[in-house]
């Protein structure tokens, strides 16, 4: 979704760091882009395009940019205004004095919008963004911070800014209420962004600011303060983690180089975490006693997409391993349906970004009803991960591609061996802890197996590439996985694709089954696998072609498809983790015979940030 990035240092320094910076934050998606230069005189300098950010370098090339000190630049998600130079940010003041870029959205602008226009201001797009320089305008008189101050007081909904000033052209001013905002320090400049992403090859030593809060940066100095002007002192934040994009490599994508990163990503996930002795799992930024851990009487998962999907896994491993209730919800409809929250009640928002607007509401909501919230989240520092207080890092690295690999089957171990730690805490013995623990530890190499049969998987693909409509069926942990494994297929290819429950089909969606309908049916050697041999039959009966997920050499599907993917043998709390890198595989072969632009979709955004 839209990127934010600024800059205030030495000559010539701003427009390469804040182009370098629009490309760094290209993977979050985004459909133009612009950027905004102050020089020492006073002048701002805005130069916007539609599409990508190269075609933005293309036109700032002609431009003279080596008494330009500060700067502004952006990537624009589309939301209020089709994608056009005129929506694109940053958006001016009516006299030209100020420049905003903006992430987020303005639930009043249209009443904002009314009132400036009585005022004699001139609105040159239909975005909800460009209220925000007139209001600026509006209350300046001669006093830059002041006047932010007073027209950010004025919005209601989201928003994280920055903004110059052409009178202040060694000052810019950042603030946020609800869009991440995070500031680099680097010595001989300052920098701004909506994504650590941009900044970590400059500096490493970052404020994050925190909602309700803007700083004040010149190229030594940066003063943080409330938007109601009280003083702030905030402690530098090291980033100790690699966030920077590697490039893909050998790799024609970054999906695929994340799907083979899995090994290594659930590796790091599970490093230190299982003590195989103890037949259990240590997790310390749980930051629970045992005690606190065995009043834990009911789990609650709010997330959304991929991150959902783990979830829904994670409620069948704490009932069946921790015996806990535990049930997950799409984050927003808990957030707005007033959920009931007791005291012992563990909450877990699960995000890869850690950025997602409407899981970040649904902390709050838990925050504020007095729930255990604990996030599970892979960017570190992220707005999530901080306002949950505790939690469990993934440690899967940046996933640049927005259909999301690594960090889903991370969230899953993470999600078992939290599973593992209160099953120990409450009746799980330790015999039946160890063999959890080693299978956990096994999950690495289970998924090295399956990247094996990718050949098999690519020609599996590319034979029901032209498919219209596909259906995917699981029971049990497998569910959960038909899910994911429907949305790896529609994100990244377009066509249209269903997870069921195995048993539901029958009870509706077996209408639209033809020849024409793939079904992929997982039929994994587990608990279930004879009703689901069961279920193939009724969709062969209905001429769809099937394409069997099985164990091994099973040849349990051999007599109604030869397409069959093999992953190994595990139990059935590992299978959805092979079987989805499987289903990864497929959606990405069948993605790229049909020529689609895997990294980023159409419409898609990594990091979605408005609600
Ligand atoms: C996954 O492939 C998707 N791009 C999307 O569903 C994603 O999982 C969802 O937007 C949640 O993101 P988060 O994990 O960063 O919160």
């Amino acid at each position: 979704m839209c990127g934010i990035v600024g800059y205030i240092g030495s000559e010539k320094a701003a427009a390469p760091f804040l182009l370098d910076g629009l490309k760094r934050l290209e993977y979050r998606g985004y459909d133009s882009a612009g950027i905004s230069l102050v020089n020492s005189s006073g002048h701002i300098l805005t130069v916007k395009s539609i599409g990508k950010v190269v075609h933005l370098e293309q036109k700032c090339q002609s431009i003279q940019c080596s008494d330009m000190y500060a700067g502004i630049a952006h990537t624009r998600w589309a939301t209020h205004g089709a994608p056009s130079e005129n929506n694109a940010h940053p958006h001016l003041s009516g006299s030209g004095k100020f420049a905003v870029v903006h992430n987020g959205i303005i639930e009043n602008y249209s009443e904002l919008r009314k009132r400036l226009s009585m005022a004699g201001h001139k609105f040159v797009s239909d975005t909800d963004t460009e209220v925000i320089p007139h209001l600026i305008e509006e209350f300046y008189n001669g006093d830059f911070a002041a006047a932010v101050t007073g027209a950010v007081q004025q919005l209601s909904g989201t928003y994280g800014i920055a903004v110059l000033c052409a009178d202040y052209p060694d000052m810019m001013i950042t603030a946020r209420h609800g869009s991440p905002i995070v500031i680099g320090l680097a010595g001989n400049a300052n920098m701004v962004a909506s994504d650590v992403t941009a900044l970590v090859s400059y500096t490493r030593d970052v404020l994050y600011l925190n909602d309700d809060e803007m700083a004040i940066i010149t190229p030594s100095h940066v003063e943080v303060r409330t938007i109601n002007n009280v003083p702030v002192t905030r402690e530098v934040s090291r980033i100790s983690w690699d966030v920077s994009a590697d490039g893909k490599g050998t790799f024609e994508h970054f999906m695929l180089k994340e799907i083979y990163e899995q090994p290594e990503s659930v590796g790091n996930a599970i490093r230190g975490r299982i003590d195989l002795k103890a037949g259990n799992a240590k997790l310390s930024g749980l930051d629970l006693t045992p005690r606190e851990m065995a009043l834990i009487n009911r789990i609650v998962v709010a997330a959304c997409g991929s991150s959902f999907h783990a979830g829904l896994l994670g409620t069948y491993y704490f009932e069946d391993i921790s015996g806990i209730p535990a049930s997950v919800e799409q984050a927003a409809e808990f957030r707005y349906r007033n959920p009931i929250i007791e005291p012992n009640t563990l909450v877990l928002p699960i995000s890869q970004s850690g950025e997602t607007a409407d899981t970040l509401a649904a902390v709050r909501e838990a925050v504020n009803k007095g729930a255990i919230v604990a996030a599970i989240c892979n960017v570190v520092g992220s707005t999530i991960a901080r306002e949950s207080g505790r939690g469990i890092y993934l440690h899967a690295g940046s996933e640049i591609s927005v259909a999301s690999t690594k960090a889903f089957t991370c969230q899953v171990a993470v999600l078992l061996m939290l599973a593992l730690l209160l099953g120990r805490n409450r009746r799980m013995n330790h015999e039946t802890g160890t063999e959890l623990s080693q299978e956990i530890m096994r999950i690495p190499s289970l998924i090295q197996e399956v990247l094996k049969q990718a050949p098999t998987i690519e020609a599996i693909a590319k034979k029901h590439a032209n498919a219209h409509d596909l259906f995917y069926i699981g029971r049990g942990c497998l569910y959960p996985a038909a899910l994911e494994g429907a949305l790896k297929l529609k994100e990244i290819s377009y066509v249209h694709a269903e997870g069921y429950q195995a048993a539901e089909l029958k009870h509706g969606p077996i209408a639209l089954l033809d020849e024409h309908v793939p079904v992929v049916a997982l039929c994994n050697d587990i608990p279930g696998k004879d009703k689901m041999l069961g279920n193939i039959q009724e969709c062969r009966a209905r001429q769809s072609p099937v394409i069997a997920v099985v164990t091994g050499d099973d040849d349990c599907c051999a007599p109604f498809t030869e397409d069959i993917i093999r992953v190994p043998a595990s139990s059935r709390f590992v299978a959805p983790i092979t079987t989805v890198v499987a289903l990864q595989l497929f959606a990405y072969y069948f993605a790229k015979e049909r020529g689609c632009e895997i990294d980023q979709p159409r419409n898609l955004a990594k990091s979605v940030t408005v609600e």
